[in-house]
C-alpha cells in the first residue's frame, strides 16, 4: 500500500486542530461524577424530598459557564458567574437517544431555606433539546444538549437576597415525551412552581440526571440574617 506524505499530512490536520482548538484550562478537569455519589448529594442537601420525591440518575448533565468551569453537584458558584445561560451538556444519556429532552432549574430556598414561601422559584425550563454530537468545550466526557427552541423560562440569574443564607439551584434533566402539553402553565410566575406536581402532570417520569450548586451573597457585614441550618451547612462546607 502507498500513501502518498500529503495525503497522511491532511489525515493529520482536524486532529491536531481539535487539540489545539481545545479551551486551555486553568483548573484541573474535575473527574466525572459517579452517580451514586449525585444521588447521595441529592438525598444529604435535601433535595430529595425538597424538590422531588425520588432521584435514581442514570446520567449526568452538567452547566457550563465560558469561564474555565463546569458545575459539578454541590459546588458553590459566585453569583456573577451565574449570571448568564449556562451551555448545557450530559454524559450517559441512553443510547441511541438523540433527545428531545427538558432541563429546568429551581431555587428550594426563596426569599430562604429557613422562609422558603415563593419555593422553588423557577430559574430556567428549556424543551426540545437535542445531542448533536458536539463535545463540551469544558468537559472531555459530556456532549452539548442544543436548544431546538427559545426557552420557555428563559434564565433568570440567581439572586439570593444579600444575607439569605446559601440557596441551593437545581436542575434535573429529563426525556421530552412526544405530547407534551404545557399549556397550563403559567410563565409570567416563576413563584412556588412544584416539580413533583409539574411532572406528574406532563407525564415526564423520573429525572435521568440531576445537578446542584449553591449560591450565598453575604450581607455588608458578611452576615446571614437567617439562621443557618446546621444539617444543609454540613452538607455544603463538605463539598
Ligand atoms: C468569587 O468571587 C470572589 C470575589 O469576586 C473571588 O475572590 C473568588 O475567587 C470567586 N470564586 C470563584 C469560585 O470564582
Ligand atoms: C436557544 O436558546 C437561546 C437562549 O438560551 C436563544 O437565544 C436561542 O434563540 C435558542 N435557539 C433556538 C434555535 O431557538
Amino acid at each position: 500500500m502507498h500513501l502518498p506524505l500529503a495525503s497522511l499530512a491532511l489525515l493529520a490536520i482536524p486532529l491536531t486542530a481539535a487539540l489545539c482548538l481545545r479551551v486551555p484550562h486553568t483548573l484541573p478537569i474535575p473527574p466525572i461524577p459517579e452517580l451514586n455519589e449525585i444521588k447521595r448529594s441529592f438525598k444529604d442537601a435535601r433535595i430529595v424530598p425538597d424538590v422531588i420525591d425520588e432521584f435514581d440518575p442514570s446520567a449526568q448533565v452538567f452547566l457550563e459557564w465560558e469561564l474555565d468551569m463546569a458545575v459539578t453537584p454541590g459546588k458553590s458558584v459566585n453569583k456573577s458567574d451565574s449570571a448568564s445561560t449556562p451551555i448545557l451538556t450530559a454524559s450517559n444519556l441512553p443510547f441511541g437517544h438523540r433527545g428531545p429532552y427538558l432541563i429546568l432549574t429551581v431555587d428550594p430556598d426563596a426569599p430562604s431555606h429557613s422562609d422558603p414561601k415563593n419555593s422553588p422559584f423557577r430559574h430556567f425550563l428549556q424543551t426540545d433539546l437535542w445531542l448533536r454530537g458536539e463535545l463540551s468545550d469544558e468537559l472531555p466526557y459530556a456532549w452539548k444538549l442544543e436548544n431546538e427552541s427559545t426557552p420557555l423560562s428563559e434564565w433568570y440569574p440567581p439572586a439570593p437576597p444579600p444575607g439569605s443564607g446559601p440557596h441551593r439551584y437545581v436542575t434535573l434533566l429529563y426525556a421530552q415525551p412526544d405530547d407534551l402539553d404545557l399549556t397550563f402553565v403559567d410563565w409570567d410566575d416563576r413563584k412556588r412552581f412544584n416539580v413533583k406536581r409539574f411532572a406528574e402532570r406532563t407525564g415526564l417520569n423520573e429525572p435521568l440526571a440531576g445537578l446542584w450548586f449553591y449560591v450565598e451573597v453575604e450581607d455588608n457585614d458578611g452576615e446571614s440574617l437567617v439562621p443557618a441550618d446546621p444539617q444543609l451547612q454540613l452538607v455544603l462546607d463538605g463539598t
